[in-house]
């Protein structure tokens, strides 16, 4: 049960399969992917889950109304989130699925130790249902109409049915506790003091069965009722643990990587994470995760993203169009990482050929061009330690790495990138200063060389901070810059750049041989009716 150090489990939520997957599956996803790369390079041994939720109503319905059986109608969905995961390049280390054979005997496993802990009662639940969420509302919650906050073309549907209950209440001043001794449990802070609000309002049991259900798991105590979608998919994230060959039970799951790190999820699944997961765990006798952190929703042109206003983006489009670094870029780089944000073509090609066109890919550009046009060799004439101390990219490249890090740390990836900007700002700003053809035609090549040197780090310096992000066009840049080393290979001890050296400014050395300048990231054209 001792998680190692050197040990970072982090899970996305796992996605419903009632349809492909949309931009919101994929914002989560990249994130993930980010923190687990960056995870990596720091050399910890990363568990990176993702998967599909595949039990309960809403997945039912889907298939019946397709006239398929709900596990074929599964099994052709998921393969539409593996194909996105590998367009979006995320390297995911686990794929749950919640109809894996393994997750039954956990689940059930899991259950009984809640049931023997007395945790779990028959009861009368009345109650407003919305399928879509799979979750019971408040009735001062709902629309008029009774439409669902949420899904607000969906009308809920009323139920007054027998099913087991969690005792969640007996829970509430453990909760209540957990919360102040971890204030870094639930985060951003604005998502902590929802959740502690609603704990203090009072907790009441919910209920974690359901009658007139086939598609789900049977309750081990009384199979005539079906386990909850949501204790069934909770739990999905433990089977996860299990090496492929193991024995399915709780011990074997749990005993390298435990407990989670990190769960990555959207507001909207906040409650499940932050206050039933943690008290199914408490009354199973488990740890508690680490950290829960609860991002916003997308909109598209300021709008809520819906099939019902035809205005979703597609992920997969927008992938093959521009390119997956791309993609993962804006995403990351304009919307504060657990507030609402926007998607905008005209922006999101603005901002790219902004930062990555521009910024980045001329520094790169221009830097190895005036190495080649001014130097006698391939390769820098100076050494590291000959650029002054007080030369203004040293000084910010000196502390950008720690900066950086804390940023990923704390999920403000719009941070990391804005302050990894600055630096490729600075160093544009450097050159036109400078003006090193002047320096040149006026024969001072040391204070060419310094400036040389300067540009030409702080841009290798950009790409390896960045390289999480976007990992190719920080590939090319090393490569250009004579590095064989590859970004998106990067696994525990193939680790050929790890943060501790390459996160510090003034490593590139005068040995190197440069390679040639290619573009990383070509301008995207606006298209004409744009
Ligand atoms: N199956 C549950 C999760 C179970 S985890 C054990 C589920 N699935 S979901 O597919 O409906 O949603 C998955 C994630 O997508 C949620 O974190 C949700 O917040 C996120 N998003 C759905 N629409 C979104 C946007 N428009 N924008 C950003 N994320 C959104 O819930």
């Amino acid at each position: 049960m001792n998680q190692s150090e050197k040990t970072f489990v982090l899970t996305t939520p796992l996605y419903y399969v009632n349809d492909v997957p949309h931009i919101g599956s994929a914002y989560t996803t990249i994130a993930a992917d980010v923190v687990a790369r960056f995870q990596r390079i720091l050399g910890k041994h990363v568990i990176l889950i993702t998967g599909t939720d595949e039990h309960g109503q809403k997945i039912q319905r889907t298939a019946e109304n397709l006239g398929k059986n709900p596990q074929a109608f599964c099994d052709e969905i998921v393969p539409s989130f593996i194909s996105l995961w590998k367009l979006l390049n995320i390297q995911y280390d686990r794929f749950s699925r919640t109809t894996a054979t393994n997750h039954q005997a956990i689940v059930k496993e899991f259950f009984q130790r809640v049931w023997e802990n007395g945790d779990i009662y028959l009861g009368q639940q009345i109650g407003w249902y919305c399928v879509s969420c799979e979750e019971f509302k408040e009735e001062r919650d709902l629309l008029s109409g009774n439409f669902c906050p949420i899904h607000s073309t969906k009308k809920v549907e009323w139920r007054d049915e027998q099913n087991y209950f969690f005792r969640l209440s007996k829970y509430q001043n453990h909760l209540e506790a957990y919360y102040q001794s971890h204030p870094d449990f639930i985060q951003p802070i604005t998502r902590r003091n929802e959740v502690i609000n609603f704990v203090n309002q009072g907790l009441q049991d919910f209920s974690i069965s359901r009658v007139n259900l086939d598609w789900g798991f049977p309750v081990p105590t009384d199979p005539k009722h079906t386990l909850y979608v949501w204790f069934d998919a909770l739990l999905g994230y433990v089977t996860a643990l299990l090496e492929p060959e193991a024995q399915p039970n709780l011990a074997n799951a749990i005993k390298t990587a435990w407990p989670f790190n990190l769960h990555l999820i959207g507001k909207d699944i906040l409650r499940f994470h932050a206050v039933y997961w943690p008290a199914m765990l408490i009354s199973a006798g488990l740890p508690l995760p680490e950290k829960v952190f609860g991002h916003g929703f997308l909109t598209k042109d300021g709008q809520k993203m819906g099939k019902t206003l035809g205005n979703t983006l597609d992920p997969v489009g927008l992938v093959q169009t521009y390119g997956s670094d791309a993609v993962r870029y804006y995403f990351l780089k304009e919307i504060e990482f657990g507030k609402d944000g926007d998607f905008n073509e005209v922006r999101f090609i603005n901002v790219l050929n902004a930062d990555l066109a521009n910024d980045l890919g001329n520094l790169l550009n221009r830097s190895l061009n005036m190495v080649k046009k001014y130097s006698v060799s391939n390769s820098l004439s100076i050494a590291p330690a000959a650029i002054p101390l007080d030369n203004p990219l040293r000084t910010i490249g000196s502390s950008l790495g720690e900066r950086v890090k804390q940023a990923y740390e704390s999920l403000a990836f719009n941070e990391v990138c804005q302050s990894v900007m600055q630096l490729v700002q600075s160093s544009n700003k450097y050159i036109d200063e400078q003006a090193p053809w002047s320096l040149y035609k006026q024969e001072r090549q040391a204070e060419l060389e310094v400036v040389l040197y300067a540009v030409l780090e702080s841009v290798r310096l950009a790409a390896y901070l960045l390289s999480p992000v976007i990992p190719n066009i920080s590939s090319d840049i090393y490569q250009q810059l004579g590095w064989g080393i590859d970004f998106n290979n990067q696994k525990e001890s193939e680790i050929t750049a790890p943060f501790i050296n390459h996160a510090t400014w003034g490593i590139l050395s005068n040995e190197q041989e440069l390679g040639t300048a290619k573009p990383v990231f070509k301008r995207i054209e606006l298209h004409k009716e744009d």
